[in-house]
């Protein structure tokens, strides 16, 4: 319990600073995303992770049920909470259960849209869809767009965050005691160092949380600029990758050629309005050198009839 309790306090705080980069230089995250996608390393480590999480929680079980047992039929006869016991302790397993299900919802929201699809397909086709268009699983901030541009994904998120919170305070410190170190002296000190731990690491999902929201309800992550260039250039290397393999002339090109024009309409727009604009100048400069071209061969026409010798 206590090892793995560590490795997913490393994860979590690990995960927490990589949030933070979505905030501060979200082209960098993508960066990051593309890094820790479907590569051999991404895939050890996620199935690393997920062991952890199978242990923990199965251990978890054993060890309520083995107290529960130890309490036999006495287990209900105190109900007031025992001076000295937090309320976290008690409801050690209520409490995993929530970031549980917090858990899997996440994991919905991002994992199987990002890294399982990337192992599982490898058509554009069968890539997320966002407003009909293909999303690159390697584009977590327009996941994040995505996902945070709802109200209830935020209240949802909190109250796991709270969850955690309580979760994490209480198995932090309790993972030095079931090993055995029950100093008197190290013990309040841990309690204290985990309080302040899980509540920056907490705190700090909790502010990103709001932070993405905000973002998303400006379409931040759809109006940026340098990000709309790094999507359509994710989903350019998969179009062209799938291109090679397909007749040029058969219905399968023209679907991904329709895909690629959605995802610029979806992904890109601000880039769309800008190429646009951009055309529509030079349309107007042809227009206006044709304009000034026919004056002037107008001008040098009647020119050449005046200049005619009468007979
Ligand atoms: C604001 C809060 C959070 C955001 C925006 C967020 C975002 C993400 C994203 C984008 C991924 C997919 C990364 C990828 O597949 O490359 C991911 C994966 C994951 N997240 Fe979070 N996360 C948040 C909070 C949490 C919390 C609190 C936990 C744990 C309690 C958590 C656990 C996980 C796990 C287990 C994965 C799968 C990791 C893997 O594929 O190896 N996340 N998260």
């Amino acid at each position: 319990m206590a090892l793995t309790g560590a490795a997913l306090v490393l994860f979590i705080t690990f995960h927490c600073v990589m949030n933070s980069v979505a905030i501060f230089w979200p082209s960098a995250y993508n960066v990051i995303c593309e890094f820790l996608g479907a590569n051999w390393y991404a895939l050890v480590a996620t199935m690393g992770l997920a062991a952890l999480f199978v242990i923990h929680i199965i251990y978890a079980f054993w060890l309520t049920i083995q107290n529960r047992k130890a309490r036999g039929a006495d287990r209900y006869a105190v109900t007031a909470r025992p001076k000295g016991v937090e309320w976290s302790s008690q409801n050690m397993l209520v409490l995993g259960i929530v970031v549980v299900a917090f858990l899997a919802l996440h994991l919905y929201h991002f994992w199987a849209k990002m890294q399982l699809v990337e192992i599982t397909s490898h058509s554009i086709n069968g890539w997320h869809q966002y407003e009909g268009a293909s999303v690159p699983p390697t584009a977590g901030t327009l996941f994040i767009q995505e996902v945070f541009s709802q109200w209830w994904v935020l209240v949802t998120y909190l109250i796991g965050f709270v969850a955690l919170w309580f979760h994490m305070t209480h198995g932090f410190w309790s993972m030095f005691q079931s090993i055995g170190w029950d100093s008197t002296v190290w013990i309040p000190r841990l309690k204290k160092i985990s309080n302040w731990w899980t509540t920056i690491v907490v705190g700090l999902f909790a502010i990103q949380a709001v932070v993405f929201y905000v973002q998303a309800q400006d379409n931040f992550y759809i109006n940026d600029k340098d990000l709309e260039k790094q999507y359509m250039e994710s989903f350019m290397k998969h179009a062209q990758e799938e291109a090679q393999e397909l007749d040029p002339q058969g219905p399968e090109m023209q679907k991904l050629q329709e895909s690629f024009q959605k995802a610029q309409e979806v992904f890109a727009p601000t880039m769309m309005q800008e190429e646009k604009e951009r055309q529509e100048k030079m349309q107007a400069a042809q227009q206006a050198a044709y304009e000034e071209y026919m004056k002037q061969q107008a001008a040098a026409q009647a020119q050449e009839s005046t200049e005619e010798p009468q007979n």
